[in-house]
């Protein structure tokens, strides 16, 4: 797991974070899990990587989210830079919630740690989490073990997840878009658009984009090669570009905000991408097994 040596993260907050991690534990956790073999359990040949996602490092580890290395250790990083407090942040997207859905799929879901928290507040739910690295799949499905929550886990590209559209009441995007180019953040919004129903909303938790711009010495804490993109975008524009209502961003503690968005009533048939005989049909299978 290289990193780069040049970031304030790995020169200076990297250490830090290190004093209050166990590191032995987090080793055993990794060689109790057969990574490959586990993480083939998901993988979905038909899925191709796309360039921006493997030819880049983030958090300055090498292979970005392609290893079991990133999937043991965003847990424990995410909970000391997510300030004042991670559970507090992601509160905040699930307080911007005004549906009451009865299908929910986070996208670029990773460890899902979003994602459990919805299942838990909306325990009737079909809660999908989609994400292109089935190393970080496997994290998240046994988190949801442990929590015994029944979670579909799903790899997949969210710029194109062929998934049928108009299926989901709920769609949500945490801390996603900071790492992706912006003309990947506007498809997945068009993907967005496209899963739900009309009348459905879509909730996006990222870092604010006003703070980012104005703290530009913040962009270099971490080796985020798309972040400098995301600051100086405009959330909202790229909601209403995609065809998304009522769009409203809100701070969260001053270093995130939430934005969300519905698709209008109406608009179903205005869906952006036809479906093709290659898109997925959700059957009987992805309800997953009672008492799991
Ligand atoms: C910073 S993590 C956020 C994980 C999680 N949503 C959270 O709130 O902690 C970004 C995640 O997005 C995934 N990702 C990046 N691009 C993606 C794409 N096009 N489709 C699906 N997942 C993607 C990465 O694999 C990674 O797990």
């Amino acid at each position: 797991m290289a990193a780069r040596q040049d970031t304030i993260w790995e020169q200076f907050l990297a250490p830090v974070v290190r004093l209050f991690i166990d590191e032995e534990e987090l080793r055993r956790y990794a060689r109790s899990i057969d990574w490959e073999k586990e993480s083939d359990r998901f993988r979905r040949p038909e899925v191709k990587v796309p360039v921006y996602y493997s030819s880049q490092n983030f958090h300055g580890i090498k292979g970005g989210y392609l290893n079991s290395g990133a999937a043991v250790s965003y847990d424990p990083i995410t909970q000391y830079v997510l300030l004042p407090n991670e559970t507090l942040v992601r509160q905040g997207l699930l307080e911007r919630i005004r549906v009451k859905p009865s299908r929910i799929i986070d996208l670029g879901c990773g460890t899902g740690s979003t994602t459990l928290i919805l299942k838990q507040a909306f325990p009737q739910a079909e809660v999908i989490g989609l994400d292109l690295s089935p190393y970080m799949l496997v994290r998240a499905e046994d988190k949801a073990k442990t929590a015994g929550l029944a979670i579909k886990w799903l790899h997949g590209n969210a710029e194109e997840t062929k998934l049928p559209a108009a299926s989901f009441d709920l769609v949500t995007i945490s801390l996603l878009f900071h790492e992706t180019p912006a003309q990947v953040t506007q498809a997945i919004l068009q993907e967005s658009f496209r899963l739900l129903k009309a009348g459905g909303e879509a909730i996006v938790l990222d870092g604010n984009q006003q703070t980012l711009r104005h703290l530009d010495w913040l962009n270099n804490v971490f080796e985020e090669p798309y972040i400098r993109e995301f600051a100086q975008g405009n959330l909202d524009v790229w909601m209403g570009k995609a065809g998304f209502a009522a769009v409203q961003t809100d701070d969260v503690w001053l270093v995130n905000q939430v934005t969300r968005g519905i698709k209008p009533l109406m608009q179903e048939t205005g869906d952006r991408r036809q479906e093709t005989e290659e898109d997925m049909v959700i059957t009987e299978e992805w309800i997953p097994a009672p008492g799991y």
